[in-house]
């Protein structure tokens, strides 16, 4: 069924919408994008999303397409025009189409502003949540800016058809031989009762997911240490999960082969997954 999806100020059928050839986010990657998860029908965490995406395109020299509140409308009528109940929006900002030139084109091109939804009927029931996930890790080969949510997404695409070769179900990367994160989440471990995560800094995207799993975990009084970890002591852990827009909370029960604790979902991860999903229900809007 065709969606409707929204373009440089208008919603059209998918089938209808375009953008030029001369695109920057098609000829450079020059462009970021948000995912915000649907439940219910309601956003999730939009106002994160959005100073996320206001301090992507800052980092680029680029401003906001529209005001936040603005940029919720139109989230708000893409779930409705399409009946979203549980799913993904997804929204791209590029610098706009120019001739083709390394050199920014002129301050004043317009920008290309496209969103689209992705209905998935419960999502937050998915198997992987009951299973857990396998994981392989691999080099870290992205560029140095990951907190600039960009859409340069090869290599984290080239992780995963590795993960899936390897008989797993995503890659953890690493770089100086300690974890980044996974090729499409934040990575996190638990020893003792511990709950331990890379630091924020230029090496990995600042999730949303993370920052509020975080501080709901801190809230609920479990230890939280914000500090780089290595496969092996992953492997070692007692339980190992990742943190996103699309998977939440989701346990990781395996390693390059290796069982973390039992090889199957911690309690831990069970519970960070269980308080995220209630709060942000209750605050999804
Ligand atoms: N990915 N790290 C990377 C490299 C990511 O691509 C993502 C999100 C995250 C988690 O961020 P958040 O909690 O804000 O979703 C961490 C999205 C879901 C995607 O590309 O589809």
């Amino acid at each position: 069924m065709s969606r409707t999806v929204y373009v440089n100020g208008e919603y059209l059928p998918e089938e209808r919408a375009t953008v030029s050839i001369f695109d920057r986010g098609f000829l450079f990657a020059d462009a970021v994008y948000e995912v915000t998860s649907v439940l219910g029908g309601k956003l999730i965490d939009f106002d994160g999303h959005a100073a996320r995406l206001d301090r992507s395109l800052g980092e680029l020299g680029m401003s906001m397409p529209m005001e936040a509140e603005a940029l919720r409308d139109v989230h708000h009528r893409l779930v409705a025009e399409n009946g979203i109940e549980d799913g993904l929006i997804y929204l791209q900002v590029t610098r706009g189409a120019a001739d083709r030139d390394f050199a920014f084109p002129e301050a004043g091109t317009a920008q290309t502003v496209v969103l689209f939804t992705q209905s998935k009927p419960g999502l937050a029931d998915s198997p992987a949540a009951k299973m857990g996930l396998k994981v392989i890790s691999i080099p870290d080969a992205r560029w140095g800016r990951r907190d600039i949510k960009t859409v340069q997404l090869l290599y984290p695409s080239m992780g995963k058809m590795m993960a899936k070769a390897a008989g797993a179900d995503d890659a953890w990367m690493v770089e100086d031989g300690h974890v980044t994160e996974g090729t499409s989440n934040n990575a996190y471990i638990v020893t003792g009762r511990k709950i331990v995560t890379r630091q924020l800094g230029q090496e990995i995207l600042h999730g949303i997911t993370r920052a509020a799993v975080l501080r709901m975990a801190r809230e609920a009084q479990m230890e939280v240490e914000e500090r780089s970890f290595t496969i092996e002591e992953a492997q070692a852990a007692d339980e190992a999960f990742i943190t996103s827009a699309s998977s939440f909370v989701t346990p990781v029960v395996e390693i390059d082969g290796a069982k973390v604790g039992d090889g199957t979902p911690g309690k831990i991860a069970a519970r960070l997954r269980e308080i995220y999903l209630e709060e942000s229900k209750r605050t999804a809007s």
